[in-house]
Protein backbone atom coordinates (compact mmCIF):
# COMPACT_ATOMS: atom_id res chain seq x y z
CA UNK A 1 0.00 0.00 0.00
CA UNK A 2 1.42 2.90 -0.76
CA UNK A 3 -0.16 6.63 0.37
CA UNK A 4 0.93 10.11 -0.67
CA UNK A 5 2.60 12.08 1.43
CA UNK A 6 0.66 15.11 0.44
CA UNK A 7 -2.43 13.45 0.92
CA UNK A 8 -1.29 11.89 4.57
CA UNK A 9 -0.56 15.31 5.86
CA UNK A 10 -4.08 16.75 4.36
CA UNK A 11 -5.58 13.78 6.36
CA UNK A 12 -3.95 14.15 9.26
CA UNK A 13 -4.42 17.69 9.30
CA UNK A 14 -8.14 16.80 8.96
CA UNK A 15 -8.11 14.47 11.62
CA UNK A 16 -6.83 17.13 14.57
CA UNK A 17 -9.56 19.48 13.02
CA UNK A 18 -12.93 17.59 12.93
CA UNK A 19 -11.55 16.65 17.01
CA UNK A 20 -10.96 20.48 17.60
CA UNK A 21 -14.28 20.93 16.25
CA UNK A 22 -16.52 18.97 18.44
CA UNK A 23 -13.95 19.59 21.18
CA UNK A 24 -15.21 23.26 20.84
CA UNK A 25 -18.89 23.05 20.45
CA UNK A 26 -18.49 20.92 23.55
CA UNK A 27 -16.55 23.72 25.34
CA UNK A 28 -19.46 26.42 23.43
CA UNK A 29 -22.12 23.75 24.67
CA UNK A 30 -21.33 24.44 28.24
CA UNK A 31 -20.69 27.79 27.86
CA UNK A 32 -24.52 28.07 26.28
CA UNK A 33 -26.09 25.68 29.45
CA UNK A 34 -24.14 27.06 32.36
CA UNK A 35 -23.66 30.63 31.88
CA UNK A 36 -26.69 31.25 30.01
CA UNK A 37 -30.03 30.31 32.30
CA UNK A 38 -27.96 31.04 35.02
CA UNK A 39 -27.67 35.24 33.36
CA UNK A 40 -31.26 34.63 32.30
CA UNK A 41 -32.64 33.98 35.56
CA UNK A 42 -30.04 36.42 37.08
CA UNK A 43 -28.69 33.47 39.78
CA UNK A 44 -24.94 35.26 39.46
CA UNK A 45 -23.86 33.88 42.38
CA UNK A 46 -23.20 30.37 39.73
CA UNK A 47 -21.06 32.95 37.70
CA UNK A 48 -18.86 33.67 40.78
CA UNK A 49 -19.02 29.73 41.37
CA UNK A 50 -16.38 29.78 38.78
CA UNK A 51 -15.12 33.41 38.61
CA UNK A 52 -13.90 35.51 40.94
CA UNK A 53 -15.18 38.32 39.56
CA UNK A 54 -18.46 36.78 37.37
CA UNK A 55 -20.76 39.05 38.79
CA UNK A 56 -20.06 41.87 41.28
CA UNK A 57 -23.25 43.50 42.91
CA UNK A 58 -22.70 47.62 42.57
CA UNK A 59 -20.34 47.29 39.42
CA UNK A 60 -21.93 47.55 36.19
CA UNK A 61 -18.92 47.54 34.37
CA UNK A 62 -17.21 44.48 35.35
CA UNK A 63 -21.19 42.56 34.97
CA UNK A 64 -21.58 44.34 31.53
CA UNK A 65 -18.01 43.40 30.65
CA UNK A 66 -18.71 39.73 31.62
CA UNK A 67 -21.85 39.05 30.12
CA UNK A 68 -20.31 40.27 26.98
CA UNK A 69 -17.37 38.06 27.41
CA UNK A 70 -20.24 35.01 27.28
CA UNK A 71 -21.48 36.19 24.42
CA UNK A 72 -18.89 36.65 21.94
CA UNK A 73 -17.39 33.32 23.20
CA UNK A 74 -20.59 31.41 21.99
CA UNK A 75 -20.59 33.63 19.12
CA UNK A 76 -17.06 32.53 17.98
CA UNK A 77 -16.86 28.56 18.90
CA UNK A 78 -19.74 28.11 17.56
CA UNK A 79 -19.27 29.63 14.19
CA UNK A 80 -15.59 29.66 13.83
CA UNK A 81 -15.42 26.07 12.69
CA UNK A 82 -17.55 26.33 9.88
CA UNK A 83 -14.92 28.65 8.01
CA UNK A 84 -13.10 26.01 7.35
CA UNK A 85 -15.35 23.52 6.07
CA UNK A 86 -14.30 23.47 2.23
CA UNK A 87 -17.81 21.91 1.02
CA UNK A 88 -19.61 24.99 2.71
CA UNK A 89 -17.00 27.66 1.52
CA UNK A 90 -17.73 26.79 -1.73
CA UNK A 91 -21.30 25.54 -2.26
CA UNK A 92 -22.50 28.47 0.52
CA UNK A 93 -20.28 31.48 -0.06
CA UNK A 94 -22.49 34.21 1.56
CA UNK A 95 -22.82 31.86 4.49
CA UNK A 96 -19.47 32.06 4.34
CA UNK A 97 -18.74 35.87 4.20
CA UNK A 98 -21.55 36.60 7.37
CA UNK A 99 -20.28 34.14 9.22
CA UNK A 100 -16.68 35.47 8.77
CA UNK A 101 -17.57 38.76 9.22
CA UNK A 102 -19.58 37.91 12.72
CA UNK A 103 -16.07 35.86 13.30
CA UNK A 104 -13.88 38.89 12.61
CA UNK A 105 -15.54 41.61 14.26
CA UNK A 106 -16.69 39.57 17.25
CA UNK A 107 -13.03 38.54 17.72
CA UNK A 108 -12.25 41.99 17.63
CA UNK A 109 -14.37 42.83 20.22
CA UNK A 110 -13.56 40.39 22.28
CA UNK A 111 -10.17 40.60 22.04
CA UNK A 112 -11.07 44.44 23.28
CA UNK A 113 -13.33 42.94 25.95
CA UNK A 114 -10.78 40.47 27.54
CA UNK A 115 -8.13 43.30 27.77
CA UNK A 116 -10.59 45.16 29.57
CA UNK A 117 -11.28 42.76 31.86
CA UNK A 118 -7.15 41.96 32.53
CA UNK A 119 -6.76 45.56 33.26
CA UNK A 120 -9.72 46.23 35.47
CA UNK A 121 -9.66 43.10 37.88
CA UNK A 122 -6.44 41.37 36.55
CA UNK A 123 -6.30 36.99 35.96
CA UNK A 124 -6.43 34.35 38.79
CA UNK A 125 -2.72 33.66 37.74
CA UNK A 126 -1.22 37.45 38.88
CA UNK A 127 0.94 39.36 36.83
CA UNK A 128 2.29 36.83 33.96
CA UNK A 129 -1.20 35.48 33.66
CA UNK A 130 -2.03 39.46 32.61
CA UNK A 131 0.58 39.43 30.40
CA UNK A 132 0.18 36.30 28.41
CA UNK A 133 -3.73 36.53 28.80
CA UNK A 134 -3.50 40.43 27.19
CA UNK A 135 -0.71 39.30 24.46
CA UNK A 136 -3.37 36.36 23.41
CA UNK A 137 -5.72 39.63 23.50
CA UNK A 138 -3.47 41.36 21.01
CA UNK A 139 -3.02 38.69 18.38
CA UNK A 140 -6.72 38.24 18.44
CA UNK A 141 -6.83 41.59 17.14
CA UNK A 142 -3.97 42.02 14.82
CA UNK A 143 -4.62 38.30 13.18
CA UNK A 144 -8.61 39.26 12.91
CA UNK A 145 -7.24 42.71 11.12
CA UNK A 146 -5.02 40.59 8.58
CA UNK A 147 -7.71 37.88 8.19
CA UNK A 148 -9.92 40.70 7.29
CA UNK A 149 -8.06 42.86 5.49
CA UNK A 150 -7.12 39.40 2.93
CA UNK A 151 -9.84 38.57 2.16
CA UNK A 152 -10.98 41.88 0.57
CA UNK A 153 -7.94 42.23 -1.60
CA UNK A 154 -9.14 38.85 -2.39
CA UNK A 155 -5.24 37.29 -1.47
CA UNK A 156 -7.06 34.04 -0.64
CA UNK A 157 -3.84 32.06 0.22
CA UNK A 158 -2.49 35.16 2.34
CA UNK A 159 -6.83 35.12 3.76
CA UNK A 160 -6.60 31.33 4.01
CA UNK A 161 -3.14 31.35 6.54
CA UNK A 162 -4.25 34.54 8.26
CA UNK A 163 -7.54 32.89 8.94
CA UNK A 164 -6.08 29.76 10.14
CA UNK A 165 -3.77 31.75 12.50
CA UNK A 166 -6.44 33.36 13.62
CA UNK A 167 -8.71 29.91 14.74
CA UNK A 168 -5.93 29.43 16.62
CA UNK A 169 -5.13 32.33 18.51
CA UNK A 170 -8.89 32.45 19.53
CA UNK A 171 -8.99 29.09 20.36
CA UNK A 172 -6.12 29.42 22.88
CA UNK A 173 -8.02 29.75 26.19
CA UNK A 174 -9.86 26.45 25.13
CA UNK A 175 -5.87 24.91 24.42
CA UNK A 176 -5.30 25.97 28.04
CA UNK A 177 -8.15 24.21 29.55
CA UNK A 178 -8.03 21.42 27.79
CA UNK A 179 -4.30 21.38 28.66
CA UNK A 180 -4.38 21.35 31.93
CA UNK A 181 -6.69 18.62 32.45
CA UNK A 182 -4.79 16.25 30.20
CA UNK A 183 -1.91 17.53 32.40
CA UNK A 184 -3.58 16.70 35.32
CA UNK A 185 -5.20 13.42 34.04
CA UNK A 186 -1.85 12.07 33.02
CA UNK A 187 -0.31 12.64 36.74
CA UNK A 188 -3.24 11.09 38.49
CA UNK A 189 -4.70 14.42 39.54
CA UNK A 190 -1.53 15.65 41.25
CA UNK A 191 -0.85 19.60 40.42
CA UNK A 192 2.81 19.02 39.07
CA UNK A 193 4.60 22.21 38.67
CA UNK A 194 1.33 24.53 39.44
CA UNK A 195 -0.14 25.76 42.73
CA UNK A 196 -3.67 25.21 42.49
CA UNK A 197 -4.47 27.57 45.67
CA UNK A 198 -2.62 30.59 43.83
CA UNK A 199 -3.55 28.90 40.72
CA UNK A 200 0.55 29.87 39.29
CA UNK A 201 3.25 28.33 38.95
CA UNK A 202 5.95 27.35 35.39
CA UNK A 203 3.62 24.22 34.18
CA UNK A 204 0.38 27.34 34.08
CA UNK A 205 2.83 30.18 33.11
CA UNK A 206 4.49 27.78 30.40
CA UNK A 207 0.42 26.92 29.27
CA UNK A 208 -0.29 30.25 28.95
CA UNK A 209 2.49 31.50 26.51
CA UNK A 210 2.32 28.27 25.10
CA UNK A 211 -1.85 28.11 24.61
CA UNK A 212 -0.92 30.03 21.71
CA UNK A 213 2.74 29.90 20.59
CA UNK A 214 2.78 26.26 20.89
CA UNK A 215 -0.37 26.34 18.10
CA UNK A 216 0.88 29.08 15.96
CA UNK A 217 4.49 26.85 15.67
CA UNK A 218 2.94 24.26 14.49
CA UNK A 219 0.72 25.82 11.97
CA UNK A 220 3.92 27.63 10.38
CA UNK A 221 5.58 24.10 10.19
CA UNK A 222 1.93 22.87 8.36
CA UNK A 223 2.45 25.48 5.68
CA UNK A 224 6.13 24.65 4.82
CA UNK A 225 5.01 20.68 4.72
CA UNK A 226 1.75 21.24 2.72
CA UNK A 227 4.16 22.95 0.04
CA UNK A 228 6.34 21.34 -2.37
CA UNK A 229 9.31 21.91 -0.26
CA UNK A 230 11.30 20.12 1.47
CA UNK A 231 9.21 16.84 0.83
CA UNK A 232 10.95 15.02 3.94
CA UNK A 233 9.10 17.20 6.00
CA UNK A 234 5.49 15.33 4.90
CA UNK A 235 5.00 12.18 6.76
CA UNK A 236 6.95 13.31 10.10
CA UNK A 237 4.83 16.16 10.10
CA UNK A 238 1.81 13.90 9.10
CA UNK A 239 2.51 11.34 12.03
CA UNK A 240 3.46 14.11 14.50
CA UNK A 241 -0.31 15.41 13.85
CA UNK A 242 -1.36 12.29 14.40
CA UNK A 243 0.02 11.88 17.54
CA UNK A 244 -1.51 15.60 18.48
CA UNK A 245 -4.64 14.86 17.65
CA UNK A 246 -4.91 11.99 20.28
CA UNK A 247 -3.42 14.56 22.74
CA UNK A 248 -5.98 16.76 21.49
CA UNK A 249 -8.93 13.52 22.01
CA UNK A 250 -7.81 12.80 25.66
CA UNK A 251 -7.58 16.60 26.97
CA UNK A 252 -11.07 17.02 25.54
CA UNK A 253 -12.40 13.48 27.17
CA UNK A 254 -10.60 15.35 30.26
CA UNK A 255 -12.14 18.54 30.28
CA UNK A 256 -15.35 17.41 29.14
CA UNK A 257 -15.53 14.73 32.17
CA UNK A 258 -13.46 16.80 34.37
CA UNK A 259 -14.65 20.15 34.11
CA UNK A 260 -17.55 21.21 32.07
CA UNK A 261 -19.90 18.05 32.24
CA UNK A 262 -19.91 18.01 36.36
CA UNK A 263 -20.91 22.09 36.09
CA UNK A 264 -23.68 20.99 34.38
CA UNK A 265 -25.53 18.86 36.94
C1 LIG B 1 -12.54 32.85 22.06
C2 LIG B 1 -11.90 33.27 23.12
C3 LIG B 1 -12.39 33.18 24.56
C4 LIG B 1 -13.32 32.34 25.11
C5 LIG B 1 -14.10 31.24 24.41
C6 LIG B 1 -13.40 32.65 26.53
C7 LIG B 1 -14.22 32.00 27.43
C8 LIG B 1 -14.25 32.24 28.79
C9 LIG B 1 -15.06 31.51 29.74
C10 LIG B 1 -16.03 30.39 29.42
C11 LIG B 1 -14.79 32.02 30.98
C12 LIG B 1 -15.41 31.57 32.32
C13 LIG B 1 -14.58 30.53 33.02
C14 LIG B 1 -15.06 29.14 32.62
O1 LIG B 1 -16.23 28.83 32.81
O2 LIG B 1 -14.25 28.35 32.07
C15 LIG B 1 -13.83 33.07 30.82
C16 LIG B 1 -13.30 33.82 31.85
C17 LIG B 1 -12.31 34.75 31.70
N1 LIG B 1 -11.74 35.17 30.51
FE1 LIG B 1 -12.17 34.45 28.66
N2 LIG B 1 -12.53 33.66 26.80
C18 LIG B 1 -11.89 34.02 25.64
C19 LIG B 1 -10.91 34.98 25.47
C20 LIG B 1 -10.37 35.73 26.49
C21 LIG B 1 -9.33 36.71 26.34
C22 LIG B 1 -8.68 37.08 25.01
C23 LIG B 1 -9.09 37.19 27.59
C24 LIG B 1 -8.09 38.22 28.08
C25 LIG B 1 -7.36 38.99 27.38
C26 LIG B 1 -9.96 36.52 28.52
C27 LIG B 1 -9.97 36.75 29.89
C28 LIG B 1 -10.77 36.10 30.79
C29 LIG B 1 -10.73 36.31 32.23
C30 LIG B 1 -9.77 37.26 32.98
C31 LIG B 1 -11.70 35.49 32.81
C32 LIG B 1 -12.02 35.35 34.31
C33 LIG B 1 -12.92 36.51 34.70
C34 LIG B 1 -13.00 36.73 36.20
O3 LIG B 1 -13.30 35.83 36.95
O4 LIG B 1 -12.78 37.85 36.63
N3 LIG B 1 -10.74 35.64 27.82
N4 LIG B 1 -13.51 33.17 29.47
Amino acid sequence: MHMDPNKLVKRSVQAWFITAALGTWIFAFYIIFYYGPSGLFGNWEKWNETMPHGHETGDPMNNVAMVMHMILAVIILVGGPFQFIDHIRKKWGRFHRWNGRTYVISGLLLGVNGIFIVLYKGTISGMLGDISMSLNAILIILFASFTWNKAIEKDFNAHRKWSIRLFLVMSGVWFFRIGLMFWLLVNDGNPVWFDMESFSGPFLTGLGFGQYIGPLLIAEIYFLAESRKPSWIKIPFALFMFGITAITLVGIFAATVGLWLPRLQ
